[in-house]
């Protein structure tokens, strides 16, 4: 069997984020000659044993996963000293990119083809169970539209399964923030213990600001939106969408409850409710996603076949420093938080 760097070269970087890099990547070992996705996590994070063992157990976890909604987790392991997973290439782009190129809400039989999507994705993974058919409690605790893949034939795609742990520090120091937390829960907040009502929560944000192009909680700044989060009641969603069906509002309403008691007990109730008319067909989302896509391969030309030496290429190391400790602290591999 070849070793990481022998079995994958790196073809052009996608993207690079606070966390890590997205790579295009040529994997050849045996037969197998396909393009993957190679998601490199930084130098960083991988100096700590724990991470990069909490890493591997909820790579191994996110492999075990084969749903059309969810992207595939071939690997993982360690490549030049720094924590990597490959999966699926999804040509297409992100929720997030889709929703800022954008003028007009989406169509509601997209927006429902959408929720069908990231909402069977999240119920295969909360009703996973392992051999013994025990319940594996799988949690993604950041789904976000940044993780909401939409390929360009039309298929909605759920990433980055496992990669966000409990833990995830929002406050560094009183008033201090860090991260994009805009899509946690109120429970992940206030770092209380999560189950799958905690994605439920981040699905409806996802949704809401699909159906809305607004999202319930934004404010001045990421302070207040922390807050409101936590203590605001969101608006009817109406309010930005006069059109919007009243099951659609009532669901989403009912999946932003603080109280995880009175949202939905499970993605499928919370599906069943949404979905209350026409669904778009997969042709229909991809002729509206194709003219906002580039091609994979065009995306991101800096830094195209090459790593970032550890100590560079990193786009805020204040914050990373701040992140190393809470991993190490914290023992939270906590990759969702982004600035909002
Ligand atoms: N499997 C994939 N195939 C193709 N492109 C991908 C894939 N996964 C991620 N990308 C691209 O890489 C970008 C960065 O992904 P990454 O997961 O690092 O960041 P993020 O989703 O914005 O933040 P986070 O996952 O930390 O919340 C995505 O926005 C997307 O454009
Ligand atoms: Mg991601």
């Amino acid at each position: 069997m070849l070793t990481p760097p022998e079995r994958y070269q790196l073809v052009r970087r996608i993207s690079g984020g606070g966390m890590g890099e997205v790579y295009l990547a040529r994997w050849r070992e045996g037969a197998i000659d396909k393009e993957v996705a190679l998601k490199l996590l930084l130098p960083d994070l991988a100096t700590a044993a724990d991470p990069l063992e909490r890493f591997m157990r909820e790579a191994r976890l996110a492999a075990r996963m084969h749903h059309p909604n969810i992207v595939e987790v071939f690997d993982a392991g360690e490549l030049h000293g720094r924590p990597f997973i490959a999966m699926q290439l999804v040509d297409g782009i992100t929720l997030e990119q889709l929703l800022e190129s954008i003028a007009d809400p989406l169509p509601l039989p997209i927006v429902r083809l959408i929720a069908t999507g990231l909402l069977e994705a999240l119920d295969y993974a909360h009703t996973l169970s392992d051999e013994r058919g025990e319940l594996l409690r799988v949690v993604h605790r950041d789904v976000t539209p940044g993780n909401v893949l939409i390929s360009r034939a039309g298929t909605v795609l759920l990433t980055d399964f496992g990669i966000a742990r409990e833990g995830n520090v929002v406050r560094t120091a009183p008033g201090v923030l860090r991260g994009k937390p805009a899509f946690l829960s109120p429970e992940q907040l206030r770092q209380h213990p999560v189950d799958l009502r905690t994605d439920l929560f981040s699905a409806a944000l996802c949704l809401y600001e699909a159906a809305t192009l607004a999202h319930p909680f934004r404010r001045a700044t990421p302070d207040e939106t922390l807050a409101a989060i936590e203590r605001d009641p969101a608006a009817d969603p109406r309010v930005h969408r006069a059109s919007l069906t009243e099951p659609m509002a009532t669901a989403l309403l009912r999946a932003l409850e603080k109280d995880p008691r009175a949202r939905f007990g499970s993605a499928r109730a919370f599906r069943h409710a949404f979905i209350d008319g026409p669904v778009a067909t997969s042709p229909e989302l991809a002729a509206l996603v194709s003219p906002h896509c580039r091609s994979v391969t065009q995306r991101s030309p800096a830094g195209a076949g090459t790593l970032s030496a550890p100590g560079r290429g990193r786009p805020n190391s204040g914050w990373l420093w701040w992140l190393a400790a809470a991993l190490l602290s914290g023992g939270a591999l906590a990759l969702g938080l982004r600035w909002l």
